[in-house]
Protein backbone atom coordinates (compact mmCIF):
# COMPACT_ATOMS: atom_id res chain seq x y z
CA UNK A 1 0.00 0.00 0.00
CA UNK A 2 1.46 3.61 -0.84
CA UNK A 3 0.69 6.01 1.60
CA UNK A 4 0.85 9.80 0.61
CA UNK A 5 4.65 10.29 0.80
CA UNK A 6 5.53 13.94 1.60
CA UNK A 7 8.11 15.95 -0.67
CA UNK A 8 11.16 16.23 1.61
CA UNK A 9 11.94 19.57 1.08
CA UNK A 10 9.20 20.32 3.02
CA UNK A 11 8.71 17.62 5.15
CA UNK A 12 7.87 20.03 8.20
CA UNK A 13 5.80 22.75 6.94
CA UNK A 14 6.10 25.05 9.92
CA UNK A 15 10.07 24.39 9.30
CA UNK A 16 9.89 25.69 5.44
CA UNK A 17 7.67 28.86 6.07
CA UNK A 18 10.02 30.35 8.69
CA UNK A 19 12.46 29.52 6.14
CA UNK A 20 11.32 30.64 2.92
CA UNK A 21 12.09 34.41 3.46
CA UNK A 22 16.08 34.34 3.48
CA UNK A 23 16.30 31.40 0.90
CA UNK A 24 13.80 33.70 -1.59
CA UNK A 25 16.47 36.16 -1.19
CA UNK A 26 19.39 34.40 -1.63
CA UNK A 27 18.30 32.68 -4.81
CA UNK A 28 17.86 36.30 -6.21
CA UNK A 29 21.27 37.28 -5.69
CA UNK A 30 22.68 33.90 -6.40
CA UNK A 31 20.68 33.60 -9.60
CA UNK A 32 22.58 35.29 -12.25
CA UNK A 33 26.33 34.02 -10.98
CA UNK A 34 24.19 30.91 -11.17
CA UNK A 35 22.91 30.66 -14.95
CA UNK A 36 26.48 31.92 -15.94
CA UNK A 37 28.75 28.79 -13.93
CA UNK A 38 25.74 26.49 -14.73
CA UNK A 39 25.77 27.50 -18.92
CA UNK A 40 30.16 26.70 -18.79
CA UNK A 41 28.94 23.68 -16.62
CA UNK A 42 26.80 21.86 -19.37
CA UNK A 43 29.02 22.94 -22.25
CA UNK A 44 31.81 20.99 -20.73
CA UNK A 45 29.50 18.11 -20.04
CA UNK A 46 28.37 18.30 -23.11
CA UNK A 47 31.77 17.62 -25.06
CA UNK A 48 32.64 15.01 -22.63
CA UNK A 49 29.68 13.28 -22.90
CA UNK A 50 29.71 13.11 -26.41
CA UNK A 51 33.34 11.65 -26.75
CA UNK A 52 32.12 9.25 -24.40
CA UNK A 53 28.72 8.18 -26.38
CA UNK A 54 30.93 7.23 -29.35
CA UNK A 55 32.32 4.41 -27.52
CA UNK A 56 29.50 2.68 -26.78
CA UNK A 57 29.43 -0.36 -28.61
CA UNK A 58 26.68 -2.19 -30.80
CA UNK A 59 25.69 -5.95 -31.66
CA UNK A 60 25.62 -6.87 -28.23
CA UNK A 61 24.29 -10.74 -27.71
CA UNK A 62 20.74 -11.04 -26.52
CA UNK A 63 21.57 -12.94 -23.99
CA UNK A 64 23.86 -10.67 -22.86
CA UNK A 65 21.24 -7.92 -23.45
CA UNK A 66 18.44 -10.06 -20.92
CA UNK A 67 20.89 -10.83 -18.23
CA UNK A 68 21.58 -6.64 -18.48
CA UNK A 69 17.81 -5.83 -17.92
CA UNK A 70 17.38 -8.25 -15.25
CA UNK A 71 20.49 -6.53 -13.75
CA UNK A 72 18.53 -3.29 -14.01
CA UNK A 73 15.59 -4.89 -12.72
CA UNK A 74 17.39 -5.26 -9.63
CA UNK A 75 18.80 -2.25 -9.12
CA UNK A 76 15.51 -0.07 -9.64
CA UNK A 77 14.25 -2.25 -6.79
CA UNK A 78 17.55 -1.76 -4.51
CA UNK A 79 16.62 2.21 -5.89
CA UNK A 80 12.66 1.34 -5.10
CA UNK A 81 11.82 3.19 -7.95
CA UNK A 82 8.33 1.66 -8.14
CA UNK A 83 7.41 2.68 -4.51
CA UNK A 84 7.66 6.34 -5.73
CA UNK A 85 6.67 6.35 -9.15
CA UNK A 86 3.61 4.49 -8.89
CA UNK A 87 0.20 5.80 -7.73
CA UNK A 88 -1.87 4.01 -4.84
CA UNK A 89 -4.02 1.92 -5.97
CA UNK A 90 -7.74 3.21 -7.21
CA UNK A 91 -11.33 1.85 -5.39
CA UNK A 92 -13.12 2.31 -9.39
CA UNK A 93 -16.45 1.83 -6.85
CA UNK A 94 -17.50 1.93 -3.27
CA UNK A 95 -16.69 -1.55 -2.24
CA UNK A 96 -15.00 -2.89 -4.88
CA UNK A 97 -11.57 -4.11 -4.63
CA UNK A 98 -8.64 -1.69 -5.19
CA UNK A 99 -7.26 -1.88 -8.49
CA UNK A 100 -3.28 -1.41 -8.49
CA UNK A 101 -2.27 1.19 -10.52
CA UNK A 102 0.18 0.40 -13.39
CA UNK A 103 4.20 0.00 -12.30
CA UNK A 104 6.08 3.26 -12.95
CA UNK A 105 3.16 5.40 -14.10
CA UNK A 106 4.17 7.83 -12.15
CA UNK A 107 1.14 10.50 -9.99
CA UNK A 108 1.89 9.19 -6.61
CA UNK A 109 1.14 12.53 -4.96
CA UNK A 110 3.71 13.87 -2.39
CA UNK A 111 2.02 16.60 0.15
CA UNK A 112 3.98 19.76 0.33
CA UNK A 113 2.31 22.69 2.43
CA UNK A 114 2.65 24.91 -1.59
CA UNK A 115 0.77 22.13 -2.84
CA UNK A 116 1.05 18.34 -4.18
CA UNK A 117 4.01 17.11 -6.13
CA UNK A 118 3.50 14.31 -8.24
CA UNK A 119 6.20 11.86 -9.64
CA UNK A 120 6.78 11.32 -13.14
CA UNK A 121 5.54 8.50 -15.57
CA UNK A 122 8.87 7.07 -16.29
CA UNK A 123 7.58 3.75 -18.56
CA UNK A 124 9.35 4.08 -21.59
CA UNK A 125 5.91 5.61 -23.56
CA UNK A 126 7.48 8.49 -25.92
CA UNK A 127 4.79 10.49 -25.09
CA UNK A 128 3.31 10.43 -21.49
CA UNK A 129 6.72 8.41 -20.30
CA UNK A 130 10.40 8.75 -20.80
CA UNK A 131 10.46 6.83 -24.37
CA UNK A 132 12.75 9.51 -25.79
CA UNK A 133 15.07 9.73 -23.12
CA UNK A 134 18.56 9.34 -24.66
CA UNK A 135 21.12 7.47 -21.74
CA UNK A 136 22.45 10.66 -21.14
CA UNK A 137 19.26 12.64 -20.36
CA UNK A 138 18.45 9.37 -18.26
CA UNK A 139 22.14 9.85 -16.09
CA UNK A 140 21.23 13.44 -15.96
CA UNK A 141 18.34 13.26 -14.52
CA UNK A 142 19.14 10.48 -12.08
CA UNK A 143 22.54 12.08 -10.96
CA UNK A 144 22.08 15.55 -11.68
CA UNK A 145 17.91 16.09 -11.22
CA UNK A 146 17.94 18.19 -14.48
CA UNK A 147 15.23 16.19 -17.26
CA UNK A 148 15.42 17.19 -21.17
CA UNK A 149 14.81 21.03 -21.62
CA UNK A 150 16.35 21.77 -18.95
CA UNK A 151 14.05 21.56 -16.42
CA UNK A 152 15.31 20.82 -12.95
CA UNK A 153 13.29 18.26 -10.85
CA UNK A 154 12.68 18.83 -6.66
CA UNK A 155 14.58 16.72 -4.57
CA UNK A 156 11.40 14.74 -3.48
CA UNK A 157 13.35 13.06 -5.99
CA UNK A 158 16.44 11.32 -4.45
CA UNK A 159 19.39 12.56 -7.34
CA UNK A 160 21.45 13.92 -4.58
CA UNK A 161 21.94 10.20 -3.31
CA UNK A 162 21.57 8.76 -6.97
CA UNK A 163 24.62 11.28 -7.93
CA UNK A 164 26.66 8.34 -6.81
CA UNK A 165 25.60 5.43 -9.07
CA UNK A 166 28.25 3.91 -10.94
CA UNK A 167 28.47 4.21 -14.72
CA UNK A 168 27.51 0.68 -15.07
CA UNK A 169 24.86 0.60 -13.06
CA UNK A 170 23.43 3.20 -14.90
CA UNK A 171 23.78 1.73 -18.03
CA UNK A 172 21.80 -1.56 -16.64
CA UNK A 173 18.88 0.55 -15.32
CA UNK A 174 18.37 2.47 -18.73
CA UNK A 175 18.60 -1.10 -20.32
CA UNK A 176 15.62 -1.97 -17.96
CA UNK A 177 13.36 0.75 -18.05
CA UNK A 178 13.62 1.38 -21.81
CA UNK A 179 13.38 -2.65 -22.48
CA UNK A 180 11.73 -4.39 -19.32
CA UNK A 181 9.27 -1.73 -18.27
CA UNK A 182 5.66 -1.88 -19.96
CA UNK A 183 4.98 1.47 -21.86
CA UNK A 184 2.08 3.52 -20.36
CA UNK A 185 0.89 6.25 -22.16
CA UNK A 186 -1.41 7.77 -19.44
CA UNK A 187 0.49 11.49 -18.63
CA UNK A 188 1.07 11.67 -14.86
CA UNK A 189 -0.92 14.85 -12.78
CA UNK A 190 0.94 18.00 -13.84
CA UNK A 191 2.31 19.19 -10.36
CA UNK A 192 1.25 23.00 -10.32
CA UNK A 193 2.81 24.93 -7.53
CA UNK A 194 2.46 28.32 -6.86
CA UNK A 195 4.88 31.07 -7.29
CA UNK A 196 7.64 31.28 -5.97
CA UNK A 197 7.77 27.48 -5.57
CA UNK A 198 7.13 26.69 -9.45
CA UNK A 199 10.03 28.42 -10.28
CA UNK A 200 11.80 25.16 -11.02
CA UNK A 201 15.02 26.91 -12.18
CA UNK A 202 15.59 28.27 -8.69
CA UNK A 203 16.49 24.73 -8.01
CA UNK A 204 19.90 25.45 -9.35
CA UNK A 205 20.70 27.52 -6.20
CA UNK A 206 19.92 24.23 -4.04
CA UNK A 207 21.85 21.78 -5.95
CA UNK A 208 25.06 23.80 -5.81
CA UNK A 209 24.85 24.67 -2.37
CA UNK A 210 23.24 21.01 -1.46
CA UNK A 211 23.67 18.17 -3.56
CA UNK A 212 26.99 15.89 -3.53
CA UNK A 213 28.62 14.94 -7.10
CA UNK A 214 30.61 12.25 -8.30
CA UNK A 215 30.20 8.47 -8.03
CA UNK A 216 30.44 6.61 -4.99
CA UNK A 217 34.46 5.64 -4.79
CA UNK A 218 35.28 2.69 -2.88
CA UNK A 219 37.07 2.98 -0.30
CA UNK A 220 40.56 1.18 0.20
CA UNK A 221 41.02 1.19 4.31
CA UNK A 222 38.03 -1.52 3.50
CA UNK A 223 37.23 -4.53 1.79
CA UNK A 224 34.50 -5.05 -0.97
CA UNK A 225 31.77 -6.54 1.35
CA UNK A 226 31.72 -2.88 3.02
CA UNK A 227 31.88 -0.74 0.51
CA UNK A 228 29.07 -2.94 -1.07
CA UNK A 229 27.20 -1.48 1.82
CA UNK A 230 28.21 1.67 1.90
CA UNK A 231 27.14 1.90 -1.84
CA UNK A 232 24.06 0.37 -1.24
CA UNK A 233 23.00 2.42 1.95
CA UNK A 234 24.34 6.27 0.27
CA UNK A 235 23.45 5.71 -3.07
CA UNK A 236 20.79 2.96 -4.27
CA UNK A 237 19.02 2.44 -0.91
CA UNK A 238 19.60 6.61 -0.29
CA UNK A 239 18.80 5.67 3.07
CA UNK A 240 19.50 9.06 4.26
CA UNK A 241 16.61 10.29 2.52
CA UNK A 242 14.86 9.35 5.82
CA UNK A 243 17.55 8.76 8.39
CA UNK A 244 19.67 11.84 8.47
CA UNK A 245 18.39 14.91 10.03
CA UNK A 246 17.83 18.35 7.50
CA UNK A 247 19.20 21.27 7.96
CA UNK A 248 17.20 24.59 6.93
CA UNK A 249 16.61 24.71 3.36
CA UNK A 250 15.65 20.56 3.94
CA UNK A 251 19.12 19.44 2.40
CA UNK A 252 20.38 16.10 4.29
CA UNK A 253 22.81 17.17 6.81
CA UNK A 254 25.72 14.96 4.62
CA UNK A 255 25.34 12.17 2.40
CA UNK A 256 28.03 9.78 3.65
CA UNK A 257 29.37 8.79 7.35
CA UNK A 258 32.65 11.56 6.63
CA UNK A 259 29.65 13.71 8.22
CA UNK A 260 29.18 12.88 12.19
CA UNK A 261 25.29 13.90 11.42
CA UNK A 262 24.71 11.13 8.50
CA UNK A 263 22.16 8.48 9.63
CA UNK A 264 21.65 9.82 12.95
CA UNK A 265 17.92 10.02 12.44
CA UNK A 266 15.24 12.06 11.31
CA UNK A 267 11.73 13.38 10.84
CA UNK A 268 9.79 12.99 7.98
CA UNK A 269 6.06 13.13 7.46
CA UNK A 270 5.79 12.65 10.94
CA UNK A 271 7.75 9.17 11.01
CA UNK A 272 11.02 9.56 12.98
CA UNK A 273 13.56 7.35 10.99
CA UNK A 274 15.71 6.73 13.76
CA UNK A 275 19.65 6.77 14.45
CA UNK A 276 21.49 3.82 12.54
CA UNK A 277 24.99 4.70 13.94
CA UNK A 278 26.22 2.04 16.67
CA UNK A 279 24.29 3.77 19.50
CA UNK A 280 23.67 1.50 22.17
CA UNK A 281 20.52 3.44 23.34
CA UNK A 282 18.17 4.42 20.41
CA UNK A 283 20.60 2.79 17.78
CA UNK A 284 22.07 -0.09 16.15
CA UNK A 285 24.52 -1.05 19.12
CA UNK A 286 22.87 -3.61 20.46
CA UNK A 287 21.69 -5.41 17.32
CA UNK A 288 23.95 -7.70 15.29
CA UNK A 289 24.33 -7.76 11.66
CA UNK A 290 22.27 -11.23 11.43
CA UNK A 291 19.46 -9.40 13.00
CA UNK A 292 19.73 -6.27 10.72
CA UNK A 293 19.64 -8.31 8.09
CA UNK A 294 16.60 -10.31 9.08
CA UNK A 295 15.03 -6.94 9.74
CA UNK A 296 15.55 -5.88 6.27
CA UNK A 297 14.60 -8.86 4.40
CA UNK A 298 11.41 -9.68 6.16
CA UNK A 299 10.58 -6.54 8.67
CA UNK A 300 11.11 -8.74 11.85
CA UNK A 301 15.03 -9.02 13.18
CA UNK A 302 16.02 -9.15 17.47
CA UNK A 303 12.73 -9.00 18.31
CA UNK A 304 11.66 -5.74 16.10
CA UNK A 305 8.96 -5.60 13.91
CA UNK A 306 9.15 -2.83 11.27
CA UNK A 307 6.44 0.22 11.23
CA UNK A 308 5.93 3.30 9.93
CA UNK A 309 7.20 4.60 6.50
CA UNK A 310 9.89 1.67 7.28
CA UNK A 311 6.95 -0.93 6.33
CA UNK A 312 6.83 0.13 2.32
CA UNK A 313 10.96 -0.10 2.21
CA UNK A 314 11.24 -3.51 3.31
CA UNK A 315 7.80 -4.75 0.78
CA UNK A 316 8.42 -2.59 -1.93
CA UNK A 317 12.51 -2.65 -2.24
CA UNK A 318 14.93 -4.51 0.66
CA UNK A 319 13.12 -7.55 0.55
CA UNK A 320 14.41 -8.63 -2.92
CA UNK A 321 17.72 -7.83 -2.18
CA UNK A 322 19.83 -10.70 -2.43
CA UNK A 323 21.07 -12.12 1.21
CA UNK A 324 24.77 -11.02 0.14
CA UNK A 325 23.92 -7.08 -0.56
CA UNK A 326 21.76 -7.68 2.81
CA UNK A 327 24.54 -8.70 4.89
CA UNK A 328 26.54 -5.58 3.41
CA UNK A 329 24.35 -3.25 4.20
CA UNK A 330 24.40 -4.35 7.83
CA UNK A 331 27.70 -4.74 7.59
CA UNK A 332 28.56 -1.39 6.59
CA UNK A 333 25.66 0.21 9.46
CA UNK A 334 27.51 -1.78 12.03
CA UNK A 335 30.80 -0.31 11.22
CA UNK A 336 29.30 3.72 11.77
CA UNK A 337 30.80 4.49 15.24
CA UNK A 338 28.49 5.84 18.10
CA UNK A 339 26.55 9.36 17.48
CA UNK A 340 23.74 11.31 18.48
CA UNK A 341 23.58 8.71 21.69
CA UNK A 342 19.99 8.89 23.03
CA UNK A 343 18.50 6.93 25.85
CA UNK A 344 19.60 3.68 27.72
CA UNK A 345 18.85 -0.09 28.20
CA UNK A 346 19.85 -1.95 31.17
CA UNK A 347 17.96 -5.97 30.58
CA UNK A 348 19.42 -6.89 34.19
CA UNK A 349 18.14 -3.76 36.71
CA UNK A 350 16.61 -4.49 39.36
CA UNK A 351 14.39 -1.90 38.66
CA UNK A 352 13.48 -4.15 35.63
CA UNK A 353 12.04 -7.36 37.77
CA UNK A 354 10.51 -5.20 40.38
CA UNK A 355 8.02 -3.39 37.84
CA UNK A 356 7.33 -6.63 36.16
CA UNK A 357 6.29 -8.35 39.70
CA UNK A 358 4.38 -4.68 40.30
CA UNK A 359 2.46 -4.57 37.26
CA UNK A 360 1.71 -8.36 37.72
CA UNK A 361 0.27 -8.25 40.98
CA UNK A 362 -1.22 -4.92 39.91
CA UNK A 363 0.03 -2.52 42.19
CA UNK A 364 1.68 0.18 40.42
CA UNK A 365 1.21 3.72 40.81
CA UNK A 366 3.11 4.52 38.51
CA UNK A 367 0.87 6.56 35.63
CA UNK A 368 0.73 4.76 32.38
CA UNK A 369 1.06 1.09 34.01
CA UNK A 370 -2.54 0.76 34.45
CA UNK A 371 -3.13 1.79 31.01
CA UNK A 372 -0.55 -0.57 30.05
CA UNK A 373 -1.71 -3.84 31.55
CA UNK A 374 -5.05 -2.65 29.95
CA UNK A 375 -4.87 -1.99 26.94
CA UNK A 376 -1.44 -3.32 25.53
CA UNK A 377 -0.05 -6.15 27.32
CA UNK A 378 -1.38 -8.61 25.28
CA UNK A 379 0.66 -8.49 22.49
CA UNK A 380 3.25 -6.83 23.63
CA UNK A 381 3.04 -8.81 27.33
CA UNK A 382 3.85 -7.41 30.72
CA UNK A 383 7.53 -7.81 30.84
CA UNK A 384 7.71 -6.04 27.43
CA UNK A 385 9.48 -8.85 25.75
CA UNK A 386 6.55 -9.58 22.50
CA UNK A 387 5.77 -12.48 20.58
CA UNK A 388 8.37 -13.44 18.25
CA UNK A 389 7.49 -12.74 14.63
CA UNK A 390 3.92 -11.12 15.46
CA UNK A 391 4.64 -8.62 18.26
CA UNK A 392 7.50 -6.26 18.77
CA UNK A 393 9.16 -6.62 21.91
CA UNK A 394 9.40 -2.97 23.89
CA UNK A 395 11.74 -3.73 26.26
CA UNK A 396 15.13 -2.65 24.55
CA UNK A 397 13.95 -1.82 21.54
CA UNK A 398 16.16 1.06 20.09
CA UNK A 399 12.56 3.00 18.05
CA UNK A 400 11.19 3.24 21.23
CA UNK A 401 14.18 5.00 23.03
CA UNK A 402 14.54 7.45 20.69
CA UNK A 403 15.48 11.19 20.32
CA UNK A 404 12.05 11.69 18.86
CA UNK A 405 8.88 10.31 19.90
CA UNK A 406 7.03 11.78 16.86
CA UNK A 407 6.88 8.32 15.11
CA UNK A 408 5.25 6.51 18.40
CA UNK A 409 2.26 9.15 18.66
CA UNK A 410 1.72 8.80 15.16
CA UNK A 411 1.18 4.94 15.82
CA UNK A 412 -0.70 5.05 18.17
CA UNK A 413 -2.80 7.41 17.00
CA UNK A 414 -2.93 5.56 13.86
CA UNK A 415 -2.49 2.15 14.12
CA UNK A 416 -0.50 0.06 12.13
CA UNK A 417 0.11 -2.89 10.10
CA UNK A 418 3.77 -4.86 9.74
CA UNK A 419 4.57 -6.05 6.48
CA UNK A 420 3.46 -8.79 3.92
CA UNK A 421 6.95 -10.54 2.29
CA UNK A 422 7.36 -13.37 0.52
CA UNK A 423 8.16 -16.10 2.78
CA UNK A 424 8.18 -13.66 5.76
CA UNK A 425 5.45 -14.06 8.66
CA UNK A 426 1.79 -12.55 8.46
CA UNK A 427 0.86 -9.63 8.77
CA UNK A 428 -0.53 -8.32 12.11
CA UNK A 429 -2.55 -4.99 13.23
CA UNK A 430 -1.34 -2.81 16.05
CA UNK A 431 -5.18 -1.31 16.43
CA UNK A 432 -5.40 2.68 16.77
CA UNK A 433 -6.14 4.60 20.21
CA UNK A 434 -7.16 7.62 18.71
CA UNK A 435 -10.75 7.26 20.36
CA UNK A 436 -9.66 4.96 23.43
CA UNK A 437 -6.73 7.05 24.93
CA UNK A 438 -7.03 10.81 25.79
CA UNK A 439 -3.55 12.70 24.76
CA UNK A 440 -2.57 13.00 28.22
CA UNK A 441 -3.60 8.87 28.19
CA UNK A 442 -0.63 8.35 25.39
CA UNK A 443 1.99 10.38 26.66
CA UNK A 444 1.86 8.38 29.95
CA UNK A 445 1.55 5.17 28.79
CA UNK A 446 4.58 6.45 25.98
CA UNK A 447 6.17 7.51 29.13
CA UNK A 448 5.87 4.66 31.07
CA UNK A 449 6.69 2.43 28.03
CA UNK A 450 9.90 4.30 27.82
CA UNK A 451 11.07 4.19 30.97
CA UNK A 452 10.06 0.53 32.05
CA UNK A 453 11.97 -2.69 32.01
CA UNK A 454 15.76 -0.95 32.02
CA UNK A 455 14.57 1.18 29.50
CA UNK A 456 15.49 5.19 30.00
CA UNK A 457 14.41 7.83 27.88
CA UNK A 458 13.13 11.32 27.97
CA UNK A 459 9.56 11.52 28.87
CA UNK A 460 6.78 12.13 26.61
CA UNK A 461 4.29 15.18 27.13
CA UNK A 462 0.25 15.54 26.23
CA UNK A 463 2.10 18.53 24.26
CA UNK A 464 4.35 16.29 22.44
CA UNK A 465 0.93 14.04 21.65
CA UNK A 466 -0.90 17.34 20.68
CA UNK A 467 1.36 18.78 18.40
CA UNK A 468 1.59 15.22 16.31
CA UNK A 469 -2.38 14.53 16.31
CA UNK A 470 -3.18 18.87 15.21
CA UNK A 471 -0.28 17.93 12.08
CA UNK A 472 -2.04 14.93 11.38
CA UNK A 473 -5.10 16.36 11.49
CA UNK A 474 -6.49 13.30 13.18
C1 LIG B 1 11.52 9.15 -2.91
C2 LIG B 1 10.74 9.14 -4.12
C3 LIG B 1 11.41 8.79 -5.45
C4 LIG B 1 12.25 7.73 -5.74
C5 LIG B 1 12.75 6.64 -4.79
C6 LIG B 1 12.55 7.83 -7.15
N1 LIG B 1 11.94 8.92 -7.69
FE1 LIG B 1 12.12 9.57 -9.63
N2 LIG B 1 11.00 11.20 -9.19
C7 LIG B 1 10.31 11.42 -8.00
C8 LIG B 1 9.50 12.62 -8.14
C9 LIG B 1 8.59 13.21 -7.07
C10 LIG B 1 9.71 13.12 -9.44
C11 LIG B 1 9.11 14.39 -10.05
C12 LIG B 1 9.91 15.56 -9.59
C13 LIG B 1 9.46 16.87 -10.18
O1 LIG B 1 8.38 16.94 -10.79
O2 LIG B 1 10.25 17.82 -10.07
C14 LIG B 1 10.66 12.21 -10.07
C15 LIG B 1 11.16 12.38 -11.36
C16 LIG B 1 11.91 11.43 -12.05
C17 LIG B 1 12.36 11.56 -13.42
C18 LIG B 1 12.11 12.76 -14.33
C19 LIG B 1 11.02 12.44 -15.30
C20 LIG B 1 10.51 13.66 -16.04
O3 LIG B 1 10.92 13.86 -17.18
O4 LIG B 1 9.72 14.38 -15.43
C21 LIG B 1 13.02 10.39 -13.73
C22 LIG B 1 13.67 10.04 -15.06
C23 LIG B 1 13.00 9.55 -12.55
N3 LIG B 1 12.34 10.22 -11.56
C24 LIG B 1 13.54 8.29 -12.51
C25 LIG B 1 13.66 7.55 -11.33
C26 LIG B 1 14.33 6.28 -11.25
C27 LIG B 1 14.92 5.54 -12.43
C28 LIG B 1 14.31 5.90 -9.94
C29 LIG B 1 14.97 4.70 -9.30
C30 LIG B 1 16.38 4.54 -9.62
C31 LIG B 1 13.59 6.94 -9.21
N4 LIG B 1 13.21 7.92 -10.08
C32 LIG B 1 13.35 6.91 -7.83
C33 LIG B 1 10.42 10.66 -6.86
C34 LIG B 1 11.22 9.53 -6.70
C1 LIG C 1 10.78 6.49 3.62
C2 LIG C 1 11.64 6.67 4.75
C3 LIG C 1 12.71 5.61 5.02
C4 LIG C 1 13.68 5.15 4.16
C5 LIG C 1 13.94 5.55 2.71
C6 LIG C 1 14.46 4.21 4.92
N1 LIG C 1 13.97 4.08 6.19
FE1 LIG C 1 14.64 2.80 7.63
N2 LIG C 1 13.20 3.44 8.90
C7 LIG C 1 12.27 4.43 8.64
C8 LIG C 1 11.40 4.59 9.80
C9 LIG C 1 10.26 5.58 9.92
C10 LIG C 1 11.83 3.67 10.77
C11 LIG C 1 11.24 3.47 12.18
C12 LIG C 1 10.23 2.37 12.19
C13 LIG C 1 10.85 1.01 12.31
O1 LIG C 1 11.66 0.77 13.23
O2 LIG C 1 10.54 0.17 11.45
C14 LIG C 1 12.97 2.96 10.17
C15 LIG C 1 13.67 1.93 10.81
C16 LIG C 1 14.80 1.30 10.30
C17 LIG C 1 15.58 0.31 11.02
C18 LIG C 1 15.29 -0.18 12.44
C19 LIG C 1 15.92 0.77 13.41
C20 LIG C 1 15.44 0.63 14.81
O3 LIG C 1 16.14 1.17 15.68
O4 LIG C 1 14.36 0.06 15.05
C21 LIG C 1 16.61 -0.07 10.19
C22 LIG C 1 17.72 -1.07 10.49
C23 LIG C 1 16.46 0.70 8.97
N3 LIG C 1 15.35 1.51 9.06
C24 LIG C 1 17.33 0.61 7.89
C25 LIG C 1 17.14 1.30 6.69
C26 LIG C 1 18.00 1.12 5.53
C27 LIG C 1 19.22 0.22 5.47
C28 LIG C 1 17.48 1.94 4.55
C29 LIG C 1 17.98 2.11 3.13
C30 LIG C 1 18.05 0.88 2.36
C31 LIG C 1 16.32 2.61 5.10
N4 LIG C 1 16.14 2.20 6.40
C32 LIG C 1 15.54 3.51 4.39
C33 LIG C 1 12.15 5.15 7.46
C34 LIG C 1 12.91 4.94 6.30
C1 LIG D 1 -3.43 -6.39 19.01
C2 LIG D 1 -2.04 -6.37 19.38
C3 LIG D 1 -1.45 -5.05 19.83
C4 LIG D 1 -1.88 -4.20 20.84
C5 LIG D 1 -3.10 -4.35 21.73
C6 LIG D 1 -0.89 -3.13 20.92
N1 LIG D 1 0.08 -3.32 19.97
FE1 LIG D 1 1.72 -2.17 19.70
N2 LIG D 1 2.23 -3.26 18.06
C7 LIG D 1 1.53 -4.33 17.58
C8 LIG D 1 2.05 -4.70 16.27
C9 LIG D 1 1.56 -5.82 15.36
C10 LIG D 1 3.11 -3.79 16.01
C11 LIG D 1 3.90 -3.65 14.70
C12 LIG D 1 3.13 -2.59 13.93
C13 LIG D 1 3.55 -2.30 12.51
O1 LIG D 1 4.37 -3.03 11.96
O2 LIG D 1 3.01 -1.32 11.92
C14 LIG D 1 3.19 -2.92 17.17
C15 LIG D 1 4.15 -1.92 17.31
C16 LIG D 1 4.30 -1.13 18.44
C17 LIG D 1 5.38 -0.22 18.66
C18 LIG D 1 6.58 0.01 17.74
C19 LIG D 1 7.70 -0.93 18.10
C20 LIG D 1 8.24 -1.74 16.95
O3 LIG D 1 9.43 -2.11 16.99
O4 LIG D 1 7.48 -2.05 16.00
C21 LIG D 1 5.13 0.43 19.86
C22 LIG D 1 5.98 1.49 20.52
C23 LIG D 1 3.88 -0.10 20.35
N3 LIG D 1 3.40 -1.06 19.48
C24 LIG D 1 3.28 0.31 21.53
C25 LIG D 1 2.01 -0.10 21.93
C26 LIG D 1 1.29 0.48 23.03
C27 LIG D 1 1.83 1.61 23.91
C28 LIG D 1 0.09 -0.17 23.11
C29 LIG D 1 -1.05 0.08 24.08
C30 LIG D 1 -1.55 1.44 24.14
C31 LIG D 1 0.08 -1.17 22.05
N4 LIG D 1 1.25 -1.09 21.36
C32 LIG D 1 -0.95 -2.08 21.82
C33 LIG D 1 0.48 -4.97 18.20
C34 LIG D 1 -0.23 -4.45 19.27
Amino acid sequence: MHGLREFPFVRDGRFIRAAAKPVRATIVTLMLAGLTLHAAASRAEGAAASAASSSTTDGAGTDAMSAEIARGAYLAKAADCAGCHTAPPRVTRPGAKPMPAAPFAGGLGMGSPFGTIYSSNITPDPGAGIGRYSYDDFARALREGVAPGGKRLYPAMPYPSFSKITDDDMHALYAYFMHGVQPVSTPAPTTRLPFPFNQRWALLFWDWAFAPSGQYRPDPAHDAQWNRGAYLVQALGHCGACHTPRGPAFNERGYSHSSSTYLTGGTNDHWFAPNLTADPGSGLGRLSADDIAAFLKAGHGGGLVTFGSMVQVVEDSTQYLSDADRAAIAGYLKSLPPRAPNGHFDADSRAARQTVRALRTGDVERPGAGIYATYCARCHRMDGAGERQKYPRLAGNPAVLGASSASLVRLLVEGGESPRTQGGPEPHKMPSFANRLTNNEMAQVLTFVRNTWGNAAAPVTSRDVSKVRAALGK
